[in-house]
């Protein structure tokens, strides 16, 4: 493998990658991308980012990665199995004293709070995920918080909720007629514009407290129900039927009921506050609308 020096290096540059190395590439720092497929690699090189193919689930593919002084952003999700996130392990491994990054800064999720019943949630809530998903999320924060005790290099974790924004609606389902949850027993839901996370990502490596964590939101969280109603009226479809839980769980996927069981308002405070965000997005009308503006 290469080890052309870059300025910033993302580790699992899939769309939210490629929002951050536009951004970065404004500024002037060369971006080199790390995935998995050729197909990737392709799309990296179309848009002027430098692809490195490499898979995390083989640890010889990593050797001599362009990581020394760089800034890396972690977003390769974990394996679809399991309780624990091998691929953060090997990743973290494959980087030697030698060729330390200058920060990291990794995509999490809130689900590692679990349920908490509809409450605001803070940074200082202790994490209790309930789905494996979750837990796998929570053990790569809990990796990567150990390798940077010891290696002495700053990582910023930002636990993220659902991404919306052009290429992240959920048409397919609502043009299936898959019902919802009424809204009366739907949890709250929250949500971030694709484009504002790739600022805040950003904003992280340039100003995020290295041991601190940072949750990231709109802010205006709603029900999961008023989510996918919103999405039917921009998109013109007819809102999905709402049934109660009763009948949810024997219409639902196993995936959509684990969500359904958990219920949080994310509160963003930190993130505005100490990482001087902006929102472009901070409500899901203005970020419906910029996205069908763009979408055309
Ligand atoms: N969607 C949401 O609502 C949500 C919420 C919270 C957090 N997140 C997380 O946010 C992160 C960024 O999301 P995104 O939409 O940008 O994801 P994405 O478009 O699916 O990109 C993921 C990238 O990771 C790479 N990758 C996956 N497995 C790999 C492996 N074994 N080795 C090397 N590269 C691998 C993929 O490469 P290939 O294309 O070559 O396979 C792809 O470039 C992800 O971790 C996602 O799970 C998402």
């Amino acid at each position: 493998m290469t080890s052309v020096a870059t300025d910033v290096l993302i580790v699992g540059c899939g769309d939210i990658g490629e929002r951050v190395a536009r951004l970065e590439r404004s500024e002037g720092r060369t971006v080199a991308g790390l995935v998995r497929s050729e197909k990737s690699a392709r799309r990296l090189r179309v848009a002027g980012i430098r692809p490195i193919t490499a898979d995390l689930d083989a640890p010889a593919s990593l050797n001599n990665l362009p990581v020394k002084d760089a800034v890396v952003y972690y977003f390769a999700p974990p394996p679809d199995k399991g309780v624990t996130d091998p691929r953060m392990e090997t990743f973290v491994s494959a980087l030697t004293p030698s060729n330390l990054p200058k920060r990291i800064v990794l995509i999490s999720t809130t689900g590692v709070y679990g349920d908490c019943r509809g409450e605001w949630v803070t940074e200082d809530q202790p994490p209790n995920p309930q789905a494996d998903r979750a837990r796998r999320r929570l053990a790569a924060e809990t990796s990567l918080q150990r390798w940077s005790e010891t290696s002495g290099v700053p990582i910023v974790i930002l636990r993220v909720p659902g991404i919306y924004g052009p290429g992240y609606l959920p048409e397919k389902r609502l043009r299936s007629g898959e019902p919802v949850l009424r809204e009366d027993e739907s949890p709250f839901s929250n949500r971030i514009h694709a484009d504002d996370l790739a600022r805040i990502c950003i904003a992280a490596a340039r100003h995020g407290h290295p041991s601190l964590l940072y949750n990231v939101s709109d802010g205006h969280p709603t029900t999961m129900t008023d989510f996918f109603f919103r999405v039917a009226d921009v998109l013109g479809v007819p809102r999905p039927p709402a049934v109660t839980m009763e009948e949810a769980r024997r219409r639902l996927g196993e995936g959509m009921l684990s969500y359904l069981a958990e219920s949080k308002r994310i509160d963003n405070r930190r993130m505005l506050e100490e990482l001087g965000v902006e929102l472009m997005y901070p409500d899901l009308a203005a970020g419906l609308a910029s996205c069908f503006e763009r979408c055309g």
